[in-house]
């Protein structure tokens, strides 16, 4: 556990220094061990940055305050944004990974956060999976989003997220130029097996392509 660079972390390097970071966004109550496994399961080999959320809500780690269940601090959300924005800067540099190929997967609150990311900080993301995300905010500004492959699993039966919220934040993605892709399945909040393994295949497609697009750079 590292309590560096602003956050309580975890950083493992992957097997081609070259290669993606996958960075993990806990849900409410979880902590920054809690999702190694899954990344470790959706993008073998990849390296991994796992932050703790800094807000504590009664004790449970959250990455930015909200005033009821669903309803957030607009203020403490940008503040945190782009707090978490330049650690993973920070990061990149302290561990020597590629930024260009930082992917966040996100759950829940994590989830929030990592749309939060994508709207105010449009680029710094390579691409990203959201699992029971809703819309972190209405932006003012739409942000060029050209391209950015976006994978949001969704539970039609989810008692915190409404349907229509999910696909709001699906559209405003899709409006800036995202290449999103919207799975609904029969279940609630809770991550799914097959959720799980519906973004492994879909990330197997992606990671791929950012190495490509990054040797046609060179
Ligand atoms: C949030 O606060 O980000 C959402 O309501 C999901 C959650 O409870 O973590």
């Amino acid at each position: 556990m590292r309590s560096d660079l602003g956050f309580v972390h975890r950083y493992l390097p992957g097997e081609d220094k070259s290669g993606p970071t996958i960075l993990l966004l806990h849900g409410t109550g979880g902590n920054e061990e809690d999702l190694i496994p899954l990344g470790a399961t959706l993008a073998p080999g990849a390296a991994v940055l796992s932050p703790r959320g800094k807000v504590s809500e009664h004790g449970a780690p959250r990455f930015f305050r909200r005033l009821a269940e669903g309803v957030f601090d607009h203020e403490d959300l940008l503040f945190r944004t782009h707090e978490l924005a330049e650690f993973a800067e920070a990061a990149s540099e302290e561990y020597g990974f590629d930024l260009s190929k930082l992917v966040a997967v996100g759950y829940s609150n994590g989830a929030n956060v990592a749309a939060s990311t994508i709207l105010l900080h449009p680029g710094l993301l390579r691409a990203a999976v959201l699992f029971r995300a809703m819309v972190p905010f209405e932006p003012d500004v739409t942000p060029d989003l050209s391209g950015m492959p976006v994978f949001i699993a969704a539970g039609r039966y989810d008692r915190m997220i409404p349907p229509d919220n999910t696909q709001r934040l699906a559209d405003i993605l899709g409006e800036a130029g995202a290449d999103v892709d919207l799975r609904w399945s029969d279940t609630g909040h809770p991550l799914t097996y097959e959720d799980v393994s519906e973004a492994k295949k879909w990330l197997a497609s992606i990671l791929p392509k950012l190495s490509e697009a990054q040797d046609d750079r060179q």
